[in-house]
């Protein structure tokens, strides 16, 4: 593979109808790309609309495509310089979590990564992976900050199934096989891990993780508290930057191997503080609701290496919350 890419080329975005990948496809259409999105259903107008009504979007080609039917990338993907490889199934509560994350998205890590092998146009693939594939281990030192030199464990996952265990195994073999794969075939891989993702979406339908970042202010904050217990913090994003990480690592030629995109680490508690003062119109419940949490995040997130790679974060709580504030109003969620 040559050296990455800049903005006038083509990229494909896989699962281009969703919440990260449609805010890629509008930031990748602004940038000047040509971009392939594939989606399970170009002609489900509920899924699509918003994609066909971005500016730039006489560039956008919808493409037809799941990630378990073998070969269905091949077409987007032929000609194009740059792959993001976003999709990937999230369900937070699953029957059969083997059939319905594990398979689709492994095999659809490999489905995409044999199409970028078959053409010889691509020259960089970034894969969309998860802080669940780093952090999800049995015990771990407290304090220890989650660097990308961690994974989480396999064995842990498959013997203990702890809570929502199907998404982290999923995404973590999807990972571990897309290296693998790349480094038998010579493909230039480069993995953006991003934390929990908040901010407005371009979406029909309120992401289920900008709910989950909000729950504190909407009054249903349990599985935030288990998210603290099983990940160690709330690290957030907002989704702007993880976009916009994708792409600068698509086209910054020394980058290479994993990238954490956190653009802080925080707790429950610490999180219930700054909302009750920042929104006092709202009734947050305050840091002494949650006196028996931990206060502290046990393993604090680091994106060191995204920054030291030249990376800026734009958004800090601050704006994180400001902004999805604002879109919950607009979607009728919140009225105050
Ligand atoms: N949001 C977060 O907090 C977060 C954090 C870390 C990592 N991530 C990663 O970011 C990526 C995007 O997530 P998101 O938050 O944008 O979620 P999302 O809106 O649910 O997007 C997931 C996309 O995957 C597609 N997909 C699922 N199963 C598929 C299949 N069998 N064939 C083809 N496409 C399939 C979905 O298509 P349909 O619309 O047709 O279902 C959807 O477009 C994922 O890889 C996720 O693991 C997200």
């Amino acid at each position: 593979m040559g050296s990455p890419v800049s903005g006038g080329k083509t990229a494909c975005v896989t699962g281009g109808s969703g919440y990260v990948a449609s805010v890629l496809v509008r930031q990748l259409l602004d940038g000047g790309y040509i971009v392939n999105a594939t989606v399970r259903d170009p002609g489900n107008q509920a899924k699509v609309s918003h994609l066909l009504k971005l500016p730039g979007s006489e560039r956008l080609k919808l493409f037809r495509a799941d990630l378990t039917v073998e070969g269905s990338f091949n077409d987007p993907i032929n000609g194009c310089d740059l792959v993001f490889h976003v999709a990937s199934p999230i369900l937070s509560e699953s029957k059969d979590p083997e059939n319905e994350m594990i398979k689709p998205a492994v095999e659809g890590a490999l489905n995409v990564l044999r199409a970028c092998a078959n053409t010889k146009t691509v020259k960089r693939v970034v894969l969309t992976s998860s802080i669940a594939a780093l952090s999800r281990r049995p015990e771990k030192e407290d304090g220890r900050i989650l660097t990308e030199e961690c994974w989480s464990d396999v064995e842990y996952l498959l013997s203990e199934k702890p809570p929502n265990w199907g998404y982290p195994l999923s995404k973590t073999l999807a990972e571990r096989e897309a290296w693998k794969f790349a480094a038998e075939n010579q493909i230039d891989l480069i993995t953006v891990i991003p934390v929990l993702v908040a901010g407005p979406s371009l979406t029909p339908e309120v992401p289920q993780t900008a709910i989950l970042a909000l729950s504190i202010l909407t009054g249903n904050e349990d599985r935030l508290k288990t998210m603290q217990l099983g990940y160690g913090s709330v690290p957030l994003v907002h989704v702007d930057d993880v976009c916009r990480a994708h792409i600068f690592l698509g086209e910054k030629e020394s980058a290479a191997g994993r990238y954490i995109c956190c653009a802080l680490s925080t707790t429950v508690p610490e999180l219930a503080k700054f909302l009750s003062n920042r929104y006092p119109q709202f009734k947050v419940p305050t840091e002494t609701d949650f006196r028996d949490f931990p206060t502290e995040p046990k393993y604090p997130v680091s994106a060191e290496k995204l920054i030291k790679e030249g990376f800026a974060f734009k958004y800090g709580m601050e704006e994180i919350y400001d902004e999805s504030v604002e879109y919950f109003r607009t979607k009728g969620l919140i009225t105050k």
